[in-house]
């Protein structure tokens, strides 16, 4: 049965990842999956990881199976620091998921089986990721504009205009903050002109909150998917990977903003049904991590300041790069990439010099031109300018 399967094409970015490891210049910069790495190019454990897990070590009672919603005390801490309290406790729900794409696809099945939703609209770009994730949970994938291309700024008057055309009971994908993969995000007086049309237009908002501190800031970076959810039905799916750096351990959250308390208890008991037929429930140590780290006033506080390191040092190369970038006296202004939020910055390098910077340079960055900042060191800003200027 199995002999006329054709091999599935290999996943753009991880692709690429693979590839670095295999080059063997000693001097190759990665710029490409969307990890956090430090001035010396590694991806740290957090030192609040490290101690809640010593904790954990010590005192976990047993490997037990946890409910299909994951761990209490996680949802309310997770729920609290997405919503700080925008909505009546009665009127959201949050299940324990792993990782952020876990959420993605108990909210594109939850949409799908039990809203009756047959339409996702996603920006272009997006993470390649969304359209794989609504895709297979049978949803149709469609996209608003959301980039303008001369300035690298949001074009809102189109983005608007499109979701103005949207059918109603659509849903609408939104990036809550560090736009993946622009590093666009919109001004607090446009999250408000977004909400508006998405109320007008009975569209159900899924907001995909990812890099929350990344940005701004945690409470900043929240704003946005408070003003939608503060007014209304929504779904928000978030992960820990980046702002705890658990990648590995699998830990996000679904949340759902239902109109009603008895809207939002059946809704829960539906995104419950979806977990189980799915991956029945949770894995346990990132939600345990996350919950003690949150629950404990000085482990919390040593997070919020790793997470302002993170933030700050990705703000520094933006400018450490774009001052780089000058120096080379190349004709093209880098400035916007200092307006651009988190991780990721459209360069608006070509296909064609993506390709010239891999063969010739062994710097690897996405085909579309996404940079990942946090792959930019004092140690290699020079070399990847220089490199970058040469293909220009
Ligand atoms: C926009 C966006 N959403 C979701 C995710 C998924 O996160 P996780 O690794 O927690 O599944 C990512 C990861 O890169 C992302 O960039």
């Amino acid at each position: 049965m199995l002999e006329s399967l054709q091999l599935a094409p290999p996943d753009p970015i991880l692709g690429l990842a693979e590839a670095y490891r295999a080059d063997p210049n000693p001097n190759k910069i990665s710029l490409s999956v969307g990890v956090y790495k430090d001035a010396d190019g590694k991806t740290p454990i957090l030192d609040c990881v490290k101690e809640a897990e010593r904790r954990l070590l010590a005192d976990e009672p047993n490997k037990a199976y946890l409910a299909i919603d994951g761990l209490s005390e996680y949802a309310t801490l997770t729920r609290d620091l997405l919503l700080a309290k925008c909505v009546e406790e009665s009127c959201a729900a949050t299940v324990q998921t792993p990782g952020g794409t876990g959420a993605l696809r108990v909210a594109a099945d939850f949409l799908q089986r039990c809203v009756g939703t047959s339409r996702i609209w996603v920006s272009a770009p997006t993470w390649a990721n969304h359209g794989s994730v609504f895709g297979a949970a049978g949803l149709a994938v469609d996209s608003y504009p959301y980039m303008d291309d001369s300035s690298k700024g949001l074009n809102l008057d189109a983005m608007v205009a499109s979701l103005s055309s949207i059918p109603a009971g659509d849903a609408v994908l939104l990036h809550a903050c560090c736009h993946n993969p622009t590093g666009i995000d919109p001004a607090a007086d446009q999250w408000g002109r977004i909400a508006n049309v998405i109320r007008e237009r009975d569209l159900m908002p899924v907001i995909d909150c990812a890099y929350q501190g990344f940005g701004d800031g945690l409470e900043e970076d929240a704003a946005g998917l408070r003003r939608i959810a503060g007014d209304g039905e929504a779904i928000v799916c978030s992960s820990f990977s980046k702002n705890f750096g658990l990648y590995a351990e699998r830990i996000g959250a679904l949340t759902v903003v239902g109109g009603g308390p008895d809207a939002t208890a059946a809704a829960l008991s539906q995104v419950k049904a979806c977990v189980r037929a799915n991956y029945s429930n949770p894995p346990k140590h990132g939600g345990a991590i996350v919950s003690i780290v949150l629950a404990d006033r000085d482990l919390r506080s040593r997070w919020e300041r790793e997470v302002a390191d993170m933030r700050t040092r990705i703000r520094d190369m933006r400018s450490l790069f774009v001052e780089a970038m000058k120096a080379q006296g190349v004709d093209r202004d880098f400035a916007f990439i200092l307006n651009q939020k988190g991780m990721f910055s459209f360069s608006g390098l070509t296909r064609l010099q993506v390709d010239q910077l891999r063969n010739d340079h062994s710097i690897y960055i996405v085909g579309s031109g996404r940079i990942n900042v946090a792959g930019i060191t004092p140690a290699n800003v020079d070399q990847l300018a220089a490199a970058i200027a040469a293909v220009l």
